[in-house]
């Protein structure tokens, strides 16, 4: 489809921008639905988030992803946000609705998916997120609402994993510990492990968060990152014959959602990943 004086316009804002794959899969959506949309990004510097906001409402555009360093500042900016997006904190989503810009959250069910489509059940289990920044605190969540048994947060700096697992006790009232990232050895064994932490993204390849031993002691592992697609710390699940997942599923999950509130409708998750799979590697 052509563009032309009836196309709606959707976006992304953030900072930095310009490695996003969410221009790809929602313009490949939008086109396979044959829908007169198109999706852009936008670099927004954090000084400039506020006039972002109104210029979103004074050019109205119909729907914007928010992703890093804006999700949690705004927040303060927005008519009306979500119960869940309140609750996390945190907005990836906004649609507008004759000038009413109305916060979500999708990060969240984007991961609870993720898990379902591989055939992952949470409830009773006990998990070990590495990582206490923003996708951690979506995991958690996540793992939360879906009734884990227990979780225990593993990071680097320890009073990051002190505060978000106190937070999480607080308001899902789950059992919730933490750690430091050097003292996951200790743990003897653990249904499921995610990585949310930036170790082993790209360019720094071939680092690992934890050490296999850690991993092998684990029955299902995720990570949240997904270039590369497999990283070192899925590759050792894949030796030690565990189930894994990377995060190409979280990403194009929370999408969909953030796809469902500006169209009505979800958009073919099996053609999209067919196209990113093309595209990335
Ligand atoms: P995101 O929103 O993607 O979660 P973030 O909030 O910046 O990004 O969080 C990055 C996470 O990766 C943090 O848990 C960070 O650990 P610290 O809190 O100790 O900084 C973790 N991380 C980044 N680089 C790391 C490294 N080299 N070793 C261990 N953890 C690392």
């Amino acid at each position: 489809m052509e563009i032309n004086s009836k196309t709606k316009l959707f976006g992304l804002i953030g900072h930095p921008v310009e490695h996003s794959l969410s221009p790809l899969i929602h313009n490949y959506a939008f086109k396979s639905l044959n829908l007169n949309y198109v999706y852009t990004v936008f670099d927004v510097f954090p000084e400039k988030l506020e006039d972002a906001v109104k210029g979103i409402k004074a050019l109205g555009i119909k729907g914007v992803n928010v992703t890093i360093p804006h999700k949690e500042k705004i927040i303060k900016y927005l008519d009306v946000v979500s119960e869940e997006a309140l609750k996390i904190g945190a907005v990836n989503t906004l649609v507008n609705e004759e000038g009413i810009l109305k916060g979500y959250n999708t990060d969240v069910y984007g991961f609870i998916d993720s898990l379902t489509e591989v055939g992952e059940k949470i409830k009773g289990k006990k998990a070990v997120v590495l990582g206490a920044g923003g996708a951690s605190k979506a995991v958690c969540v996540a793992l939360a609402l879906e009734k884990i048994n227990e979780i225990v947060i593993a990071n680097r700096n320890v009073e990051k994993a002190k505060e978000l697992s106190e937070y999480i006790k607080r308001e899902f009232k789950v059992s919730c510990n933490y750690c430091s990232i050097n003292e996951v050895e200790k743990i003897p064994e653990m249904d499921i492990l995610v990585n949310t932490t930036s170790v082993g993204m790209y360019p720094n390849v071939e680092d690992s968060p934890v050490c296999e031993k850690v991993v092998s002691r684990a029955k299902f592992v995720y990570d949240v990152i997904y270039n590369p697609f497999e990283t070192v710390f899925l590759k050792y699940a894949k030796r030690n014959g565990i189930k894994y997942s990377n995060g190409l599923s979280m990403l194009v999950n929370q999408a969909n959602y953030s796809f469902k509130l500006w169209t009505g409708g979800f958009f073919d998750k099996n053609l999209v990943y067919r196209r990113l799979k093309e595209g990335i590697t």
